[in-house]
């Protein structure tokens, strides 16, 4: 019988081979002067082509919006074409690829900014820190954005995703999660503002829309995903309160709205089963009440995975960490075999090692 990871499914008109999604992953390769993605890059997605679809990593939509050292940005004409061997490569070998639009907001630093300060809704440090060109260094309290700068912001989404499609991408994913920008619109921890974007639920979701809407106008929604991480606390900046849950459920159930390509949820990142604020079972809750196409993803092993899809609580799972060393991984699920295990101190480090030379299962027993 097949596994339920390895059935194919359709988003709309495009059509995925099996349902192991590859989840996005920062890699820091584009250590070029533009932030230019690679031919290098390009071997590294040509090997992964296997997933049923690969959500790129992160890519800055604008110089404002990066927060981390040689990041790829999509905002460019030479990361525009930088993109193009990667998406081609992609479909060379038969795979679907999706782009991950990312602004950082607050989780940046000045180094990566002439000095002037990162921008975020409301001035409010993360405590946290920021992998700059000379290291890692302590988060500051970011500059409030204005309504222009916000509309702009919206802007620089949309305009980021019609470059998306004309570098070949099958869809974009608006990263709303992880608290990068968007979360942090979401947060009333991080969200202080008395304008249309802060207060109620319905202003701290607002910007979430807005980019939906401004992308609808240049990409249909059947090709664009939305990323969250609702129980998402301790970690980049993010903590937990009385409003957390009630603003996801909000949006989820308002995504309802739009026939998205999917809606990507994370399971907590740590064990927040304790914690007065959380929800702890993510795909459990947000199943019933969204009525699209559910990955799910953190922290799922393969058997992990065919539970939660046989049990009806998602349709996809994402793979992060697994995929890195294990670039062949729904052939590796379907022959039952072992896992590579990877090296974590080379997932950020310019060059091949650690990238591209995790063999495949064909290569190990050649
Ligand atoms: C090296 C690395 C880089 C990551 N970069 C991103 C990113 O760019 N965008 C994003 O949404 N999540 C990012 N994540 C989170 C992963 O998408 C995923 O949520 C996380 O690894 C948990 O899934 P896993 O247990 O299957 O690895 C990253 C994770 C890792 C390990």
């Amino acid at each position: 019988m097949t596994q339920a990871l390895l059935k194919p499914i359709t988003l709309h008109d495009l059509e995925l081979n099996n349902r192991v999604i590859m989840a996005p992953m920062t890699r820091s390769r584009a250590n070029n002067e533009g932030n230019v993605p690679t031919e290098l890059m390009a071997t590294y997605y040509r090997q992964r082509a296997g997933a049923g679809l690969i959500i790129s990593e992160g890519s800055q939509i604008s110089k404002q919006a990066v927060g981390y050292v040689n990041t790829p940005g999509i905002y460019s004409k030479e990361q525009v074409e930088g993109w193009k061997q990667i998406t081609e490569a992609v479909h060379e070998e038969g795979g679907k690829i999706f782009l991950q639009l990312w602004h950082v907001g607050r989780m940046s630093h000045p180094d990566f900014h002439d000095g002037e300060l990162p921008v975020a809704p409301s001035a409010i440090n993360p405590n946290d820190k920021s992998f700059t060109p000379q290291g890692f260094k302590d988060t500051v309290a970011p500059r409030a954005l204005t309504i222009p700068e916000i509309k702009q912001i919206v802007q620089d989404f949309k305009n980021a995703a019609q470059n998306a499609i004309e570098a070949g991408f099958d869809g974009v994913e608006i990263h709303a999660s992880n608290g990068y920008l968007l979360h942090q619109f979401f947060a009333s921890t991080s969200n202080t503002r008395t304008d249309v974007y802060g207060g109620s639920i319905e202003n701290r979701a607002r910007i979430l829309f807005e980019v939906i809407d401004a992308i609808k106008e240049v990409v249909a929604t059947e090709k664009v995903g939305v990323r969250l991480n609702p129980s998402l606390n301790g970690i980049f900046g993010m903590t937990l309160n009385e409003d957390t849950i009630p603003t996801f459920d909000y949006i989820v159930e308002n995504l309802n709205k739009y026939d998205l390509a999917y809606l990507h949820l994370s399971e907590p990142f740590n064990d927040v089963s304790d914690l007065p604020h959380a929800e702890p079972h993510i795909a459990k809750r947000y199943r019933p009440m969204y009525n699209g196409n559910l990955i799910i993803n953190a922290g799922f092993t393969q058997e992990k995975g065919n539970k939660v899809i046989e049990a009806g609580d998602a349709d996809m799972v994402a793979f992060g960490v697994p995929f890195i060393a294990n670039p062949d991984l729904p052939e590796r699920f379907e022959q039952d075999a072992e896992l590579q295990q990877p090296d974590k101190d080379t997932f950020y480090t310019p060059g091949a090692k650690g990238y591209i030379d995790y063999p495949s299962l064909a290569e190990v027993e050649a």
